[in-house]
């Protein structure tokens, strides 16, 4: 073969890497996507120097075709994320959800706050999240002081806070981005200056999440495909991730999701999702243009 062309892509082959893509991690590739996806796989198989399609939907379905798989993954994911995204929601998220799950939590003198980054991209999601919650739970601990904290410098967390904050994607390319934690004055776009301040290190021209925020995030691969998820969280956070399923794999995912959930925990999906055709098992919040769903509780 002429290494310049690339061999076409016949209807049934498209079919075939359509299907287990979808079967691999629930990306669905409709009409308007389907050229997006051609594109990656033209790619993929030069980068292979493989003949066929069919040679290369072989490769992919065998035992040393494995890291060959979850590069087309990585290659067909979107990753576009930023600071702060979505502002009223995070309103919400900060004013009302937080405000009354510290409340609650302290009523029942359980100091742990866990929250999970379902398709954390580079982690600009998680951090923010790590922000929101110092604030939130400084606001908390001056109304509600629990113990003098005399530990200088004073902790991110107040004793005897506990806060785990969760961040996967199916993506280790987007993952060891989020580790590194650096980010340029661009992506940095939405965040304001007191926060630069407190939660940044300025090394060069690029912004460098502090140490002390950085340890309150885990970062892990999950495929939201799988059934295996991260259970026991309070707030789970999947925005812009489920766009790119079809009903039925959002159906699953929503149903995982309130397994994942604790009992009136919250998720909150991206400006453009709505769980509102897919089930029952969650109510809308809203305030001002912000939206989440908390998990119904069945009464036995
Ligand atoms: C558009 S980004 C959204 C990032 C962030 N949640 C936000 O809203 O700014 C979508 C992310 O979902 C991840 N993703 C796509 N399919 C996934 C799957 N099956 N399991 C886990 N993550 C997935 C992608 O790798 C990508 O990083």
């Amino acid at each position: 073969m002429n290494t310049s062309e690339t061999p076409a892509l016949t209807d049934s082959e498209l079919k075939l890497l359509q299907a287990l893509v979808y079967e691999e991690c629930g990306m669905h590739f409709d009409e308007r996507r389907t050229s997006f996806l051609q594109d990656r796989l033209h790619r993929r198989l030069k980068e292979c120097q493989l003949d066929s399609f069919y040679s290369y939907y072989r490769l992919l379905i065998s035992q040393k075709g494995k890291q060959e798989l979850s590069c087309l993954l990585e290659n067909l994911t979107v990753n576009e994320t930023s600071f702060f995204r979505n502002k009223a929601q995070l309103e919400l998220f900060q004013r009302d959800v937080l405000d009354s799950l510290l409340r609650r939590k302290q009523e029942r003198r359980d100091y742990s706050v866990r929250i999970w980054s379902a398709g954390c991209s580079t982690g600009q999601e998680p951090y923010t999240m790590v922000m929101q919650v110092v604030e939130a739970l400084s606001f908390h601990h001056l109304r509600n002081p629990l113990a003098p904290n005399a530990a200088v410098p004073k902790p991110l967390v107040p004793a005897p806070w506990r806060v785990e904050i969760l961040a996967s994607d199916i993506n280790y390319s987007v993952l060891r981005a989020a580790q590194a934690a650096s980010y340029s004055e661009h992506q940095m776009t939405g965040v304001d200056y007191g926060y630069r301040l407190r939660y940044f290190d300025k090394v060069g021209d690029r912004y460098a999440v502090k140490a002390n925020v950085k340890q309150l995030v885990h970062f892990d691969f999950h495929n939201l495909k799988t059934e295996y998820l991260p259970q026991r969280n309070d707030i789970i956070f999947c925005r812009n991730v489920m766009m790119y399923f079809d009903e039925a794999e959002q159906k699953r995912l929503v149903e995982k999701f309130y397994r994942c959930l604790n009992p009136g925990g919250h998720l909150f999906v991206g400006h453009a999702e709505s769980l509102l055709a897919l089930t029952e098992k969650f109510q809308m919040v809203h305030r001002n243009n912000g939206t989440a769903y908390q998990r119904v509780e069945v009464k036995v």
